[in-house]
């Protein structure tokens, strides 16, 4: 029954439709036109969509074929991200031993299969975009070393743009050299080295409430529930202070909010993206131009206040802000306003500062600790190399030392390398191409699957899945068959600007933490890394410090 009134309701409406538009057509030739047009546009549209979602992965897959590279099977629209999503919920309870640095099957899943399956590289779909993973670092390096813009960033959808603009991580091309140029001076190791102190005194603010914890415990052990939480304020403080020196507060005001974007980025980051979709007034999307607008006005009035400084001869500044609007002022001396960058675009680039350095730089730390605690030898080595090189708890921390600081360097790049915070990269070709004698073309997703890489046996080693600091002792570039074997900060001229930053950043807290205390992760830790964005312990890291020298 209610098929039949369902049908003849729809046909009387059809034909009512029908009426009208004859009518119209005789009153106003005009609006015949204007129907004719729409009609032209809708069936242009829905060519374009059968080219794109039925035709086009059809013919890609095939000419991928024909060269040798396989995977899994195209599904209409929605590509493999089901499979994805099945794999990842099927794995995301596992737990691993404190041993085990095998993440894969839990943090990339669909990688793991489609590997064992295809091979390094292979073709699959995200959504109707073809995404070719390249596990293969001779590939890897033409794609990250060729600077003619054939492999751009892909776009990063509203969501991430709402969250970083144009800044450095997302822009290209000339508006890329022009921001790299102003950002670069405030990262050189020169300018990096007078932030030390402020980095060590942040770390110092963090350990004293575990000090006097431990002071206050009988056998002089603190506990802290999650320290990876504690790094997270951590490198808030830190990134707060060197960009933004006396107006801090503001600029922390501006990354909590900054946070919560994150946030709504990250929930809908595995939806396939429809376009418009993004100025429907849904309460995430007012949420989100509410937070940007924060953001924006509070980082507009730290910007107008520097500028007024200047005028007056006081100088932009020693913090990351102000050696940036230094760098634009020269730029733009001389009537070279080319070369300078906008106010809106400065913006971006402290925005970016928040996201690319804060939970990379705190999860780097967070992982260090996880693998000291459960390396007691290297610990203590470490403590010893501290002492040695840097004095005592009473001795504040200077750049020069913490550079001397070989061993912990090494740690560190072997925490990099197994639990770096980017799991994968991606860029899309713009132009057909060849690569490694594979065409691709235009429009192709290229993967690089650093986690992946940072665990092949036939480049780093048998010993590829332990954790073996020594193996960098020789140096960055010496530890594996292949030069820039090393992609937790990628390589080439997008690497990363701030690695020297997390570096120094990492030495110091590290420095300060290892001459207090001697520490181990609890009990009831679950080593159950977790990527929301970066990779991060699950469910936090619990560690027990005792104090030393009590
Ligand atoms: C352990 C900490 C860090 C890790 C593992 C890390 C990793 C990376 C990676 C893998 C990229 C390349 C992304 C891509 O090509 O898609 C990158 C780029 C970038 N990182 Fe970092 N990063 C860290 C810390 C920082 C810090 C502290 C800052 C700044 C304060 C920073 C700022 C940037 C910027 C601006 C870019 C874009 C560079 C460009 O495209 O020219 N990063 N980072
Ligand atoms: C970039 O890629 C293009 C196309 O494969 C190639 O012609 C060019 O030589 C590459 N440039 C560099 C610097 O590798
Ligand atoms: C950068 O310099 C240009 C040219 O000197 C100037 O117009 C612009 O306002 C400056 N940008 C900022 C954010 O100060």
């Amino acid at each position: 029954m209610d098929t039949i009134i369902n049908k003849s309701t729809i046909s009387q409406e059809l034909s009512c439709t029908d009426r009208s538009s004859h009518a119209m057509v005789a009153m106003a030739p005009a609006a015949g036109l204007v129907l004719a047009s729409l009609a032209v546009v809708l069936a242009t549209t829905l060519w374009k969509a059968a080219v794109h979602l039925v035709w086009r992965p059809y013919a890609v897959a095939r000419a991928f074929q024909r060269q040798g590279i396989r995977g899994p099977a195209y599904r209409f629209f929605v590509g493999n991200n089901e499979e994805v999503m099945a794999m990842r919920a099927a794995t995301a309870d596992d737990v691993l031993d404190l041993g085990s640095h095998d993440i894969i099957a839990r943090v990339m899943p669909q990688y793991k299969a489609w590997v064992a399956s295809y091979g390094k590289i292979f073709l699959s779909w995200s959504g109707y975009t073809p995404s070719l993973c390249v596990g293969d670092h001779d590939m890897v390096k033409q794609i990250l070393s060729n600077k003619t813009g054939l492999y751009a960033k892909p776009n990063p959808g509203p969501n991430f743009l709402a969250l970083l603009g144009k800044g450095l991580v997302f822009s290209d091309g000339d508006d890329w050299a022009r921001h790299r140029r102003i950002v670069h001076p405030a990262f050189t190791m020169d300018k990096l080295k007078m932030m030390t102190r402020t980095m060590a005194e942040c770390a110092g603010d963090m350990v004293r409430p575990w000090e006097a914890l431990a002071a206050a415990s009988d056998g002089g052990v603190a506990r802290v529930d999650d320290v990876g939480q504690q790094f997270v304020e951590l490198t808030a403080d830190v990134i707060s202070h060197t960009a933004f020196g006396s107006s801090y507060r503001e600029g922390k005001e501006v990354f909590m909010a900054q946070r919560e974007l994150q946030y709504i980025a990250f929930s809908t980051m595995n939806n396939v993206r429809v376009p418009g979709l993004e100025y429907l007034p849904t309460k995430i999307n007012l949420r989100r131009r509410q937070l940007t607008g924060k953001v924006r006005g509070t980082l507009m009035a730290i910007i107008r206040e520097r500028q007024a400084a200047a005028k007056e001869a006081k100088g932009y500044g020693n913090d990351l802000l102000g050696l940036m609007l230094e760098a634009n002022a020269s730029a733009g001396a001389g009537g070279q306003k080319a070369a300078a960058i906008s106010m809106d675009e400065i913006i971006d680039e402290c925005k970016t500062f928040f996201f690319a350095g804060h939970d990379t730089t705190s999860h780097l730390l967070t992982w260090a600790i996880f693998l000291l605690g459960t390396h007691p030898e290297w610990q203590q080595k470490l403590r010893e190399e501290v002492l040695r090189e840097c004095g005592g708890t009473g001795t504040p921390l200077h750049g020069d030392a913490l550079n001397k600081l070989k061993l912990t360097t090494m740690v560190l790049y072997e925490t990099l390398r197994l639990y770096g915070a980017v799991i994968m990269i991606a860029r899309e070709t713009t132009a057909d191409t060849e690569l490694g004698g594979v065409k691709i073309p235009k429009g192709t997703t290229t993967m690089i699957p650093m986690a992946i890489m940072h665990r092949d046996e036939e480049v780093w080693g048998a010993d590829a899945g332990e954790f073996k600091p020594d193996r960098f002792q020789n140096g960055v570039g010496r530890a594996a068959k292949h030069p820039s074997a090393m992609l937790a900060f990628s390589a080439g001229p997008r690497s990363c600007i701030g690695q020297d930053f997390a570096m120094l950043e990492a030495k110091a807290t590290l420095a300060v933490i290892l001459r207090r205390f001697e520490f181990e992760v609890a009990p009831e830790y679950v080593h159950a890394p977790a990527e929301f964005l970066t990779l991060q312990p699950k469910c936090g890291l619990p560690v027990l410090l005792k104090l030393l020298g009590q």
